[in-house]
């Protein structure tokens, strides 16, 4: 038997208590029972709890994919923005080499996250001295962002290597008969992936939207959707809370809540999971942020945030809880060595792994956190491995659909999404905007 992610809940006692915890965590089993039948808020857009199994059939097709894409160039731009680019960077970031810089098995570019012309312009100029693909992302297929960037990235690409070459290098990823992008796919004759119409961007991480750019980067996606199916396994029809770490999470997190904690940070120790908080603070603050409730998700990394950070999270204002992301064992060894002359007063660290300081910060920290007014709940993950990543995405998904119910929201839409596009139509005369053009022009007077 693997071993798993673990959740440890000593350091929020003194703020809630293990029975407060687990009593509400009991009561929550409910809510996964609402998940499992489908009779709660958003229960269309459900398709994500079964993933793991339902995704088996496609991994051929999805490597075949990859590796023709490796074939055919250097590097690959994957297009998309939210849950169509946070999920797979977040992995492909926790899985490679540290250093951007450093070379890597095949050069993952992304592209349609944001419209800074400057970040445009930068990668094209990259792009020039390398032959690339392009694997285009989007739900909708109408995204601005998303949709901008692949229009100049694939002209770009066309006038490089020709039409007919380019339709070999895109892969578009989409709804299976609706928008703009899956109607240029079809008509290109491009090589296309379906996303489900019941999955939502931010829980489709493990369906081709991440699944291939992950393959791409040679990391293995069985071992991922393994990690996944043995987390649902141990949480999705367990109703025992003593053993399922992702009621008792929900129910924490809202407990801490309930005492006046509306910040949750999470922390992590490393770089390499930078991305994973961002991925979170997507599913979490995109799921619960609504109706003017939800827990504000904030990320830092540490300790290089605690010469930054550290000191609004230890004495300012009392709204903070923290969950931090502690990897046990890292992928490689370093060794700080002995100088004879210890002109740095480090000697009383020599023969010691860095591992063993950055741990020793991680207690320091969460004691003085905790006597500070910050309660921390810790997650552990063995390694930073395909399986155990696919433990944690899977955890962070039901535990996310659970706290959504506890909180009474429908964790599965974003209808605050859609105000700042309608303003940015409406000033860029959109067609169909004109009036909302006229309006806006008013006010902006
Ligand atoms: O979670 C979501 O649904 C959103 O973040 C979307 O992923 C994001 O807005 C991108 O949408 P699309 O994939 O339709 O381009």
């Amino acid at each position: 038997m693997n071993k798993i992610i673990s959740l440890s809940l000593k350091n929020i006692d003194g703020f809630v208590s293990a029975e407060e915890v687990m009593a509400l965590a009991q009561k929550s089993a409910i809510q996964l029972e609402k998940l499992n039948n489908k009779t709660g808020l958003g229960n269309d857009f459900l398709g994500w709890l079964s993933l793991p199994e339902d995704i088996e059939s496609q991994f051929d097709d999805i490597e075949k994919c990859a590796k023709h894409l490796r074939k055919v160039s250097e590097a690959t731009v994957v297009i998309g923005i939210g849950g169509s680019y946070l999920g797979a960077k977040a992995v492909i970031e926790a899985l490679s080499n540290s250093i951007p810089t450093a070379k890597r098995d095949h050069e993952i570019y992304f592209a349609g996250h944001t419209l800074s012309e400057d970040y445009l312009a930068d990668l094209l100029e990259v792009l020039d001295k390398k032959e690339f693909s392009i694997v285009v992302i989007s739900k909708s297929g109408t995204t601005t962002e998303p949709a901008i960037a692949f229009r100049v990235l694939k002209r770009f690409l066309e006038n490089k290597v020709g039409e007919k070459e380019a339709a070999n290098r895109i892969v578009a990823i989409t709804d299976e008969k609706k928008g703009a992008l899956r109607g240029l796919a079809n008509g290109k004759g491009y090589k296309t992936f379906v996303i489900p119409d019941n999955i939502g961007g931010r829980f489709s991480v493990l369906t081709p939207v991440g699944l291939l750019p992950i393959a791409l980067c040679g990391f293995d996606i069985r071992a991922l959707v393994k990690g996944a199916k043995d987390m649902e396994a141990m949480t999705r029809f367990n109703k025992d809370a003593n053993s399922n770490m992702a009621l008792q999470y929900a129910a924490a997190r809202n407990l801490l809540l309930g005492i006046g904690k509306t910040t949750e940070i999470f922390v992590c120790f490393t770089p390499k999971l930078h991305y994973m908080a961002e991925w979170w603070k997507q599913l979490y603050g995109e799921s619960e942020g609504k109706e003017g409730k939800g827990i504000f998700p904030a990320g830092v990394d540490f300790t290089t945030d605690l010469h930054s950070m550290g000191q609004y999270i230890q004495e300012g204002q009392r709204i903070i809880f923290e969950t931090f992301l502690s990897v046990t064992k890292p992928s490689k060894k370093v060794v700080i060595p002995m100088e004879t002359d210890d002109a740095d007063q480090l000697n009383y660290l020599a023969g010691r792994r860095v591992t063993e300081v950055n741990h020793n910060a991680e207690t320091g920290t969460i004691l003085a956190h905790k006597d500070g007014g910050v309660p921390v709940i810790r997650i552990e993950i063995p390694e930073l491995s395909p399986y155990y990543l696919g433990q944690l995405i899977y955890f962070y998904e039901i535990a996310c659909g659970i706290s959504g119910y506890i909180l009474d929201v429908n964790p599965f839409n974003q209808p605050g999404v859609e105000a700042y596009k309608k303003n940015m139509f409406a000033l860029l005369n959109k067609p169909g905007y004109e009036e909302a053009n006229k309006k806006i022009m008013e006010r902006l007077k």
